[in-house]
């Protein structure tokens, strides 16, 4: 009787290994989530003349202590209006250190797209 109980012990404990096999079999596809993830984490790097191809209000990019803003969305929203077409294309580093309200620099970095090169 001990035997075949011994039997059934064994039984699961080897069906427990091959359970836990095909749960390894997902370590691939996490590997796979994680290529992925750090590709979304590379950033794109733009030069200053793909910054200045994005010039209008329904397509506005500017660039800023090196880093590249898509700021379209915003243009509609800009407190100082129109003004913000002034910089459309443009890297104003200076500006936004020197003259533009403080309250702007906290806002780019949800417009972030990527690097100046
Ligand atoms: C790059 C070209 C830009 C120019 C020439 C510009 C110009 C101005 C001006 C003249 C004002 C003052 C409006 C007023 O109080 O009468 C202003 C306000 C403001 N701008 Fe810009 N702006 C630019 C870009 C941006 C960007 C990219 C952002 C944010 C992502 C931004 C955010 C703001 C905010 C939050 C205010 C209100 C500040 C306050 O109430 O004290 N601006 N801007």
């Amino acid at each position: 009787m001990r035997k075949y109980i011994m039997v059934i012990a064994l039984a699961l404990v080897l069906s427990g290994c091959v359970w836990d096999k095909d749960k390894k079999i997902s370590i691939p596809e996490n590997n796979q989530n994680m290529e992925n993830t750090n590709q979304a984490n590379t950033a794109a790097s733009y030069t200053l003349d793909d910054v200045a191809k994005h010039t209008v209000p329904t397509d506005c990019w500017l660039a800023s202590n090196g880093k590249v803003y898509d700021v379209t969305s915003f243009v509609d929203k800009h407190p100082g209006g129109e003004k913000i077409l002034n910089g459309c294309g443009k890297d104003m580093t200076e500006f936004f250190n020197t003259l533009h309200a403080k309250q702007s620099v906290e806002k780019l970095p949800a417009f972030y797209i990527g690097d100046l090169k």
